[in-house]
């Protein structure tokens, strides 16, 4: 009887599977029939040879190239759910659905093709003695997926993460620290963005390079190796907004050396040694250290993924590059998000001080990971409104249909997170803060409609890092300070990431 009922449950089973997998067949067979032809997707005015790329131009252009939030909604506005745009030979289609950002995504194969850095790509190949490739954000196919393989247990695991989570600890404690000592008369921090570099950056190099370079110290000496290193990666930035702009488009800095490659060239050397340094430093370190437990990232990739110090030097390379700018700011927007809205800050406190009644306490890896719900929800929700990075960019590997058009293969496929993330069709009260629609999702909340650090195999490394550290520096801000903004909106300039387009002037108001 046993046996009949279990074959009667694999016939009908199978026949569900048949029935769906050919309705399925059907469906996809439609879809591809009922495709438009990609020249139908509507499209701004091109010109020969520069294609669209005319509408960011100074005086000529009607949109603006650090505004680029704006000029994507005016864009979804008009258009509707996806556009097509031409950077010199460059087809690209913009799109501003989760159903076209399910079908990018499922559509990227084994090695998923972002557009690189090319700037970070022709220093890094200028360097061979430093550096045995481009690293993560600038290369391709196999040897992305050789390198990420070797990396990302390190960083990807919540385990392999909470191993920084004491270290992580004391480097906010240690910000904080600065909050309380550093603020003028009005209870405000001159030029705070700067301050929270030094913080992502002093997190970053003690997980990446194993030392504790003393950015957060006043009166740092010029030859410092923190103030070096923060003044390198900020000149860094500084220059690749220029030489990243219009990404596939004529880049002359690679015909002629420009002052802004010269610049951009010197800055990197200047951090680069710094970080060859204490690499070698790390790995003459482990001569003396036999107990894994004990190793530090550095140590762990070189006795157990057996890489070199070239290898290394590529991954803390990638971290400083991908973790400084989007971190600080997402801590910032947060930050500014809670300032906003006394309410929710309120309610926050109320989390944190109920795990942490006294200020003595520190929290544990327990507390992180079960206890701080409206934390996250407050982290989630600020990356709603506020997504640092662009949007997701992929050269499609194979042909596809989005938004009802074939688009062949060989497209740059763009979905802008800003866009998308404030949709209503996905998001209720979509401009509003509120932390509590991550507690109760909605049934038929979509998956694609927030995506704020990617996903899938090309999906961010340093996600996990990302969110611990902002929740060890927002616990100690909210748990010690008021926080109090008192100026005008702060709205999002698009450089390399999406960034305030005013100074963080909070007032840290002292509990
Ligand atoms: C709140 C902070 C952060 C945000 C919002 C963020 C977001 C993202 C996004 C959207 C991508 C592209 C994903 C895709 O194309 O599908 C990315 C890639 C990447 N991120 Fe992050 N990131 C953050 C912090 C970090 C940190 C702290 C690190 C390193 C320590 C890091 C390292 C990287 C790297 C190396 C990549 C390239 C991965 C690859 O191509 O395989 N990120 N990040």
């Amino acid at each position: 009887m046993v046996l009949l009922k279990r074959n009667l449950k694999n016939i009908i089973s199978k026949s569900i599977k048949c029935y769906s997998s050919s309705s399925i067949k059907v469906d996809i067979d439609a879809k591809w029939k009922r495709a438009k032809p990609f020249s139908e997707i509507p499209s701004l005015p091109m010109l020969p040879i520069i294609g669209t790329a005319w509408h960011y131009m100074p005086v000529i252009g009607r949109f603006r190239l650090d505004r680029q939030n704006e000029a994507n909604h005016e864009k979804h506005k008009r258009f509707g759910d996806i556009l097509r745009e031409k950077f010199g030979s460059l087809n690209l289609v913009m799109c501003f659905s989760a159903e076209d950002l399910r079908e990018i995504l499922r559509n990227e194969g084994t090695y998923p093709h972002r557009v690189e850095f090319t700037s970070i790509k022709a220093y890094r190949e200028s360097r061979k003695h430093w550096f045995s490739t481009s690293g993560l954000l600038a290369v391709q196919g196999e040897e992305w997926h050789h390198l990420r393989g070797k990396t990302q247990e390190h960083l990807l695991k919540p385990a392999a993460v909470l191993k920084y989570f004491n270290s992580l600890q004391d480097v906010a404690i240690e910000f904080v620290q600065t909050i309380f000592e550093n603020r003028d008369s009005n209870n405000e921090i001159p030029n705070f963005v700067r301050e929270l570099y030094k913080f992502t950056l002093e997190s970053v190099c003690y997980v990446g390079l194993d030392t504790r370079l003393g950015c957060l110290k006043s009166n740092l000496s010029e030859d410092s190796d923190g103030l070096k290193m923060i003044n390198a990666v900020l000149a860094q930035f500084q220059a690749m907004i220029k030489l990243e702009a219009f990404s596939g488009n004529i880049q002359y800095w690679k015909y002629f050396s420009t002052p802004t490659w010269r610049k951009f060239v010197k800055y990197s050397d200047m951090y680069s040694e710094i970080a060859f340094k204490y690499i070698n430093k790390a790995i003459i370190d482990l001569e003396f250290k036999k107990d894994e437990d004990k190793m530090t990232l550095i140590q762990a990739l070189v006795v157990n993924k057996k890489l070199d110090v070239k290898d290394i030097m590529v991954m803390v390379a990638d971290f400083l590059m991908a973790g400084i700018e989007t971190t600080s700011h997402s801590a910032g927007f947060l930050l500014y998000h809670l300032a906003r809205n006394p309410d929710k800050q309120q309610k926050l406190y109320e989390e944190i001080t109920k795990v942490l009644p006294t200020k003595d306490l520190k929290m544990t890896t327990h507390m992180y990971e079960y206890e701080m719900k409206y934390l996250r929800s407050c982290i989630k929700e600020s990356l709603r409104l506020n997504p640092v990075v662009g949007g997701t960019a992929r050269i499609l590997s194979k042909d596809a249909v989005l938004s009802g058009y074939h688009v062949p293969a060989g497209t740059l496929a763009t979905v802008p997170y800003h866009e998308l993330f404030r949709n209503e069709r996905y998001h209720k009260e979509p401009f509003k803060f509120i932390p509590e629609r991550w507690i109760n999702k909605e049934k038929d909340f979509d998956p694609y409609s927030f995506v704020p650090f990617g996903f899938g195999p090309r999906g961010c490394i340093g996600k996990r890092l990302a969110e611990l550290e902002i929740s060890l520096f927002v616990t100690e801000l909210i748990r010690n300070f008021t926080l109090e903004y008192h100026y005008e909106d702060i709205g999002v300039k698009t450089l390399l990431a999406n960034v305030p387009d005013k100074p963080l002037r909070f007032s840290f108001i002292e509990r």
